[in-house]
């Protein structure tokens, strides 16, 4: 199969780049008798931008992934990628895939590592040495090229695991959750190299439970919800529709579990999520709910170490659409 997709699905219509991923009416159902995974669920994904795929735990995002890439079949809809209907072999050489669990061979080393999956995408000679350097650099590995990566350790691990996934040259890369339990380090080099694929014309489609993370590194998100779509934009459009009517108060301590039922009683407080020590309201007069607020957290005990006042936050974007008073 390497049909190509209609002229419709080429263009994107809320940025006006071509798409490099289009997702139409996907859903994938793994049994019969559960809820599906994905529901009905359809984005796109503009040539050169970071995209973000958000989502609480088993809202579906590697399941996506794993479509794209052509691990899994969707029990229905389609995905266009690079103009062609689903990862056809052509499409899977442009594609490189950074999985959520580093795929590695314990017992090579990381030159030996790159070197085969190097081979697997048909380099050789020259080219593959050449490539094979210019990863373990871009990885900052290069005192541990010749060490077996049983013996590395897990920021050392992933920096390798995002290499594999570029030795190649992909024009697409997709990434689960790539900084997950890892140094500020090793994080911070990761951003960097992201943006440096960026800013060289690389697609990036990745997953990340790091709503900081999405907010400095993506132009776009979506966030994701059993399966469906729940909302999807630009990072700033989102953050500019939640900044009048938001708060978010940093508490000096862990809360009580039932906090927020206590606190949505207080008059005029609208939506309130609780994410940590992180307390995010809504309110139609964020200035009068904030005293109110204030002053029901000091009935508890509890103070505000930090106070931010119609500033959204990706954080506060997030727990609107997947929290408690999430809306359908
Ligand atoms: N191979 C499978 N067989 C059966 N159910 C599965 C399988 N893979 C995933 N699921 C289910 O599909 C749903 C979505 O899982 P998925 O792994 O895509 O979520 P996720 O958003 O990546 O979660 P996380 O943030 O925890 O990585 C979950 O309910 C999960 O239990
Ligand atoms: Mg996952």
């Amino acid at each position: 199969m390497n049909s190509t997709c209609p002229p419709a699905s080429v263009g994107s219509a809320a940025t006006g780049a071509p798409a490099a991923i289009e997702v139409r009416r996907l859903s994938k159902r793994f049994r019969p008798d559960a809820p599906p995974a994905l529901d009905d669920l359809s984005i796109t994904v503009p040539e050169g931008v970071i995209y973000g795929i958000l989502g609480p735990n088993g809202a579906g995002k590697t399941t996506l992934l794993s479509i794209l890439c052509g691990l899994l079949r969707p029990s229905a809809g389609s995905v266009c990628i690079c103009g062609h209907d689903g990862p056809t072999p052509q499409v899977k050489r442009s594609l490189g895939v950074v999985p959520q669990e580093p795929a590695v061979y314990p017992t090579l080393t990381g030159r030996e590592n790159l070197e085969y999956f190097g081979r697997m995408q048909g380099l050789r000679g020259a080219r593959l040495a050449e490539r094979v350097a210019a990863c373990l650099q871009i990885a900052e590995i290069e005192d541990a090229a010749d060490r077996r990566v049983e013996h590395y350790s897990g920021g050392y691990r992933r920096r390798l695991n995002l290499v594999i996934g570029l030795i190649h040259e992909p024009r697409i890369l997709i990434l689960d959750e790539p900084t997950v339990a890892i140094d500020p380090h090793s994080r911070s080099l990761i951003h960097q190299r992201l943006r440096e694929l960026h800013a060289s014309g690389v697609t990036i489609l990745l997953t990340t439970h790091y709503m900081e993370e999405a907010e400095q590194l993506c132009h776009r998100v979506a966030i994701l919800h059993h399966g469906r779509v729940m909302i999807e934009g630009a990072v700033a459009e989102l953050l500019a529709r939640h900044r009048d009517d938001s708060i978010q108060i940093t508490l000096d301590r862990d809360p009580p579990a039932d906090l927020t039922r206590s606190l949505q009683l207080l008059p005029g407080v609208g939506e309130l999520h609780l994410n940590g020590r992180c307390l995010v309201a809504t309110a139609p007069q964020p200035m009068q709910a904030l005293s109110s607020i204030l002053q029901g957290l000091g009935a508890q005990g509890l103070q505000a170490v930090a106070i931010d006042y119609g500033q959204a936050s990706l954080e506060h974007v997030f727990l609107h659409y997947t929290g408690e008073g999430a809306r359908a």
